[in-house]
C-alpha cells in the first residue's frame, strides 16, 4: 500500500501507529477454540433448554437421514430394479419418497430451531452489553471510541449468532453424516472404502491451503470497505471543509486510489476462490473416474463379483462422505471468528465500573446545594494532574463563573462537581458529604448540566426537552421557554416544538440547540445547575435578551457557569481562575477586580476590548 498520511483519509498504517502509541493491542479476528468460553456462550442458551433439547433430537435425525437416503437408492436399483420386480418397486419408491418427506421437513425445523435460539441468544447478549456500558463511568468512555463499541454490539455479536446457529448443529449433522455413510461403506464393500478414505486428506489439505487464502483476502476485503466508509463518512460531515477549502479535487482522487485498491483486492479474493472450486471440483471428477476404474473392475471381476448396485450405492455414499469436509473446514473458521467475537464481547461484560455507588449511598434530604472543593486532584491519564489542589466553597444559590485559558480544567472541575468523576485526592462535598457516598441517580436528578457539546436526540424538540422530566406537560415546556425568553423563537419555526431536529440536531442552529438545552436544564428544576460555555453559539442579540430571564431562573440555585461574558462575570458571587489545573485567583468579582496585577484584572480587560 502506498503511504497516504493526510488528514481527513482513513490509512491503515496511520491507525496502526496511532494504535500502538495508544498501547493498544492489535484486536484479532480468530482466536482459538476454547472450552470455557464456548461453556459461557452456551449459558447463554439455558433459558431456551426445551427447544435445545428439540434441536438437539432433529440434529441426531438429520445425520442419520442422508446416508439412509443415499442407501436407499443404491438399494432399489441393486433390488427391484435389478430383479425387474415392479410392484416391489413401487412401495419401494414410495416409501423413499416418503422418508425424503419426513427428512426435509426435520431439515426446516432444524434450520428454523437454530436460528430462533442464535437469534434469541444475540438478542440477550446485545441486551447485557448494552446495560452494562450504562453502568460504566465516564473514563470507560474516554478510553473506548464509540466505533469500537459499535463493532462490539454489530460485527462480534453478529459473529456469535453465526456461531451459535450454525457451527455446533451443522458440525453434528456433518460428522454424523460422515460417520453414517463410513459404516454403510465399510458394510457394502470395505476395499473401495479405503480408497475413499485415502482421498479424504487430499480434500481437506486442499480445503486449509484455500480457506487461509480467502481468509486473508476477505480481512483485506472488509478493512479496504471500511476505509472506505470512514472516508466517505468524514468527506461528507465535513463536507462544508472540503468545499469551502476547495479541497474536493484532491480528496475526490484519494477516493478514486481507495476504491481502485478496493477493486484489486476483490479481485485477488474472486481469483482464489475462482482457482479453488475448479481444483475441488477436478478433485471430484478425478475421484469418480478413479471409483469407476476401481469399482468396475470389482463387478467385472469374477472371482470378487460386486454386486453392480451396490457400486452404485457407493457413488451415492461416496459424494455424501466428501461434502462436509468442506462444511466442516468452513464451520472450523466460523467457530475460531466466534470466539473472537465471544473473547471481545464478554471482556465488556467483566469490566467492573471504575467507581460504583456504596450499598449504603445517601440522599440527601432538604438539598441545599452547598458545593465544597477540598485539595482535590484529578488527572485522565496517570502522571498528567489537570486540576491541582483546588479548594472552595459554593454556598447554596450563589453564582459560580469559572473562568481561564482553555484546557485549563474548568470542564473537568464542572464534571467533579456532577460526580462524573470522583477526585483522585481530596474530596468534593455537597451540602456536607463526600459526594463518593451520595447516590448518583439521586444527584442526577438534583442537578442539572448543559455541557459544552450539548446533545439533542434524534425526535422532536419538545420530546428532547422534555427529556429532564418526561412527565412534564406541553404548557410547562412552554412556560420554561417562555421564562427563558425564547418561547417566540421556537414558535417562529416552522413546525414550532414539533420540528425534528434532524441527525445530531442538525435542523436547528448551534444558537437554537443550545437553547433547548438550557430549557430542558431548566425543566428539570435541579439545585445545581452547570452552564459550560452554554452561550458561546448565541448571539449577542440573543444572549442579551435572554440574559435577565437567566439571571432570574439562577437565583436560588448554585449554578456553575464557564462563560467569559462581562455580564456574566459581573454578576457572579464568585469568580474561580483556573490556569493549567491550579487555581490562582478566587472570590468575589469586584474583589478580585481591584488588584491591579491579578489575573481576573486582566482577563477582564481583555474581554471588555473584545466587546467593544
Ligand atoms: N477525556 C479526557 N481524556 C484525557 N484528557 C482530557 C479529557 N478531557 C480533558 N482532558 C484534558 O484535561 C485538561 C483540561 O480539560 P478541560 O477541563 O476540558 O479544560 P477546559 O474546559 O478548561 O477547556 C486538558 O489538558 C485536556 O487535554
Ligand atoms: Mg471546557
Amino acid at each position: 500500500m502506498k503511504k497516504r498520511a493526510i488528514a481527513g483519509i482513513v490509512d491503515r498504517e496511520v491507525l496502526d501507529r496511532l494504535k500502538r502509541e495508544q498501547g493498544e493491542v492489535e484486536e484479532r479476528d480468530q482466536a482459538p477454540l476454547s472450552f470455557h468460553l464456548i461453556q459461557r456462550l452456551f449459558s447463554f442458551t439455558a433459558p431456551y433448554k426445551r427447544k435445545m433439547g428439540w434441536l438437539m433430537g432433529l440434529v441426531l435425525a438429520r445425520a442419520l437421514q442422508m446416508p439412509v437416503l443415499a442407501w436407499a437408492v443404491g438399494a432399489i436399483i441393486s433390488g427391484p430394479v435389478a430383479q425387474g420386480d415392479e410392484s416391489a418397486l413401487t412401495w419401494w419408491v414410495g416409501g423413499f419418497l416418503g422418508f425424503a418427506i419426513v427428512t426435509e421437513i426435520t431439515f426446516a425445523f432444524r434450520i428454523k430451531l437454530a436460528l430462533e435460539i442464535g437469534e434469541a441468544v444475540i438478542r440477550d447478549v446485545r441486551a447485557a452489553l448494552f446495560q452494562h456500558w450504562l453502568r460504566l463511568t465516564m473514563s470507560y468512555f474516554n478510553a473506548n471510541p464509540v466505533g469500537r463499541l459499535i463493532s462490539r454490539l454489530t460485527g462480534d455479536a453478529e459473529n456469535i449468532r453465526v456461531g451459535v446457529q450454525n457451527v455446533l448443529f451443522v458440525s453434528l449433522v456433518q460428522v454424523g453424516q460422515m460417520l453414517g455413510c463410513a459404516i454403510f461403506m465399510v458394510l457394502q464393500d470395505w476395499v473401495l472404502f479405503l480408497l475413499v478414505l485415502g482421498m479424504a486428506p487430499i480434500v481437506w489439505v486442499l480445503n486449509r491451503y484455500f480457506r487461509e487464502r480467502l481468509s486473508k483476502a476477505y480481512r483485506q476485503q472488509s478493512d479496504s470497505y471500511s476505509r472506505i466508509t470512514a472516508t466517505m463518512a468524514e468527506s461528507v460531515s465535513g463536507i462544508r471543509v472540503t468545499q469551502s477549502f476547495g479541497r474536493g479535487e484532491v480528496n475526490a482522487g484519494m477516493f478514486r486510489d481507495l476504491v481502485a485498491d478496493h477493486a484489486r483486492i476483490n479481485f485477488v479474493a474472486a481469483r482464489t476462490s475462482g482457482t479453488f472450486l475448479p481444483l475441488l471440483e477436478l478433485n471430484g471428477q478425478l475421484f469418480m473416474a478413479l471409483l469407476i476404474v476401481v469399482g468396475g473392475w470389482r463387478v467385472l471381476n469374477p472371482e470378487i463379483a460386486m454386486p453392480l448396485g451396490s457400486m452404485v450405492q457407493f457413488f451415492f455414499l461416496a459424494g455424501l462422505f466428501f461434502s462436509p469436509i468442506t462444511v466442516l473446514g468452513n464451520m472450523f473458521n466460523e467457530a475460531l471468528t466466534a470466539m473472537a467475537g465471544a473473547e471481545k464481547v464478554f471482556a465488556i461484560l467483566d469490566s467492573e465500573p471504575e467507581w460504583e455507588d456504596p450499598p449504603d449511598a445517601v440522599e440527601i434530604p432538604g438539598f441545599q446545594g452547598r458545593v465544597e472543593f477540598r485539595d482535590v486532584y484529578f488527572s485522565y491519564q496517570p502522571g498528567r494532574p489537570v486540576l491541582r489542589g483546588i479548594d472552595f466553597v459554593a454556598e447554596p444559590g450563589q453564582t459560580v463563573a469559572i473562568v481561564g485559558a482553555t484546557g485549563g480544567g474548568k470542564s473537568t472541575l464542572a464534571g467533579l462537581a456532577a460526580k462524573f468523576y470522583l477526585p483522585a485526592a481530596g474530596v468534593v462535598q455537597l451540602d456536607g458529604i463526600d459526594t463518593r457516598r451520595i447516590s448518583g441517580p439521586w444527584l442526577h436528578r438534583h442537578l442539572a448540566i448543559v455541557p459544552q457539546q450539548n446533545h439533542l436526540f434524534g425526535g422532536t424538540l419538545l420530546e428532547n426537552i422534555r427529556l429532564a422530566r418526561p412527565d412534564a406537560t406541553l404548557e410547562e415546556v412552554r412556560d420554561a421557554l417562555r421564562r427563558l425568553d425564547c418561547l417566540d423563537l421556537f414558535d417562529a419555526l416552522p413546525q414550532g416544538l414539533e420540528t425534528g431536529v434532524g441527525e445530531r440536531g442538525t435542523a436547528l442552529s448551534l444558537g437554537q440547540r443550545q437553547l433547548a438545552c438550557f430549557a430542558r436544564a431548566l425543566l428539570a428544576d435541579p439545585r445545581i445547575l452547570i452552564l459550560d460555555e452554554a452561550t458561546s453559539a448565541i448571539d449577542p442579540i440573543t444572549e442579551k435578551k435572554t440574559q435577565e430571564a437567566m439571571r432570574r431562573l439562577l437565583a436560588g440555585r448554585t449554578s456553575f457557569v464557564v462563560a467569559h461574558r462581562l455580564s456574566t462575570l459581573r454578576h457572579a458571587d464568585l469568580v474561580l481562575v483556573l490556569d493549567q489545573g491550579e487555581l490562582v485567583e478566587s472570590g468575589p468579582p469586584d474583589e478580585l477586580l481591584e488588584r491591579d496585577d491579578g489575573r481576573f484584572r486582566a482577563l477582564w480587560d481583555e474581554a471588555g476590548m473584545a466587546e467593544l
